[in-house]
C-alpha cells in the first residue's frame, strides 16, 4: 500500500496501526506513509527494532513447530497480524496433516489481507488434508465473543487440546482492562492438555529515550503499548505447567529469541530482550 486511495474500508491511512508497524519491521510492504514515518522515528532511539520483531516472530514459529511435533493440531492465533512468511498454518501444516488454525485480529487491514491470502489450500476440498484456516474478526477484550464464533463456525473442537497463541498482543491491553483475566477466561474454555503460547514486550531493559519514543509513536497509533515487567508477564502463566524454553533452562519465561533456539547464548541479542515469552500446558 502506498497511497491513501488503497486503504481498505474502515482504515484511516493517516493513523499508524500496530499490525502494519510490526509488518513493516519484518520487512513487509502493506503499510502507508504514516506507518513508515512512525517506524523511522522509532529507529532513531531503537536501532534494534527489526531484530526485536524477528526474535518475536521466530518465537511464534518455533513454538508452533514444537507443539505440532508433539501432536497439537488446533491453533487459536489471536492478534495474528498481517500474513507474512511462515504463518501458523504453514508451520504447523508442514509438520502434520489435519491441522486447524483460527486467525483472529481486530485490525481491518489484517482481516482484508488475511482473507485474501490465507484461503484454505486444499482442506476446503472434500478429503483435503492441508491445514484448514478460518479468519475471524475479533477483539481480545471480548474473549467469550471469540470463543462463541469459534464454536458457532465449528472452526475448532474445544473438547480437544488447542494451542492458544497470544503472541505480542497482550501489551495492547492496559492494566485497567485486566489482560490477565482475559487470558484466564480464554484458557477456561480449553481442554486439559491445551497450551498457552504468549509473548509480550517488556520495559525491563529499555532506556528512558526508548520508552519515550515508544510512547510518542504508539500513543498516536490505533492502539497504545503497555510494556510490562518480567513478573507481570510471568503472571499470564499462573497455574499452568511451564515448558522449559530450551534444554537445561529453568521452566520459566525467557527472552523471545532464546525460546527453542539452537544456540540460546548466541540468540540473546538486544532485540530478543524486548520481549519475554513462554509456552505452558494446561493441567
Ligand atoms: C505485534 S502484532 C503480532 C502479530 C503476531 N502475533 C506475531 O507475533 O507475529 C500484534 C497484532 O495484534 C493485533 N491486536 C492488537 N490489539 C488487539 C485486540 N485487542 N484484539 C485482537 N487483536 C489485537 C494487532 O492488530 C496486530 O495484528
Amino acid at each position: 500500500m502506498s497511497g491513501t486511495d488503497q486503504a481498505p474500508p474502515g482504515v484511516d491511512p493517516h493513523v499508524p496501526s500496530p499490525a502494519r508497524l510490526y509488518d513493516l519491521y519484518l520487512g513487509g510492504k502493506d503499510n502507508f506513509a504514516a506507518d513508515r514515518a512512525a517506524a523511522r522515528r522509532l529507529r532513531q532511539d531503537l536501532p534494534e527494532l527489526e531484530d526485536a520483531a524477528w526474535a518475536n516472530r521466530g518465537f511464534l514459529q518455533r513454538a508452533v513447530r514444537f507443539l505440532a511435533t508433539r501432536g497439537v493440531r488446533q491453533f487459536l492465533d489471536i492478534g495474528a497480524g498481517l500474513p507474512t512468511q511462515n504463518n501458523t498454518h504453514q508451520v504447523a501444516g508442514a509438520v502434520q496433516t489435519g491441522t486447524r488454525v483460527v486467525y483472529v485480529d481486530n485490525d481491518p487491514t489484517v482481516l482484508t489481507h488475511a482473507r485474501a491470502l490465507l484461503q484454505p489450500p486444499d482442506a476446503a476440498r472434500p478429503g483435503g488434508t492441508g491445514p484448514r484456516t478460518t479468519v475471524l474478526t475479533g477483539d481480545l477484550r471480548e474473549p467469550e465473543s471469540i470463543l462463541g464464533d469459534v464454536i458457532g463456525r465449528d472452526a475448532l473442537d474445544l473438547d480437544e487440546p488447542v494451542a492458544l497463541l497470544l503472541v505480542a498482543v497482550t501489551h495492547f491491553i492496559p492494566d485497567e482492562e485486566n489482560p490477565w483475566d482475559l487470558v484466564r477466561r480464554l484458557l477456561k474454555a480449553l481442554a486439559p492438555g491445551s497450551h498457552l503460547v504468549l509473548s509480550a514486550a517488556t520495559r525491563d531493559h529499555q532506556s528512558p529515550r526508548a520508552l519515550q519514543a515508544i510512547e510518542e509513536v504508539y500513543s498516536k497509533a490505533t492502539a497504545n503499548v503497555h510494556l510490562r515487567t518480567r513478573d507481570e508477564i510471568g503472571r499470564f502463566f499462573s497455574g499452568l505447567e511451564m515448558v522449559p524454553p530450551y534444554p537445561g533452562a529453568e521452566a520459566a519465561v525467557t527472552y523471545a529469541g532464546q525460546w527453542g533456539a539452537e544456540d540460546p547464548e548466541a540468540a540473546d541479542s538486544d532485540g530478543s530482550r524486548w520481549s519475554y515469552c513462554g509456552v505452558a500446558r494446561l493441567p
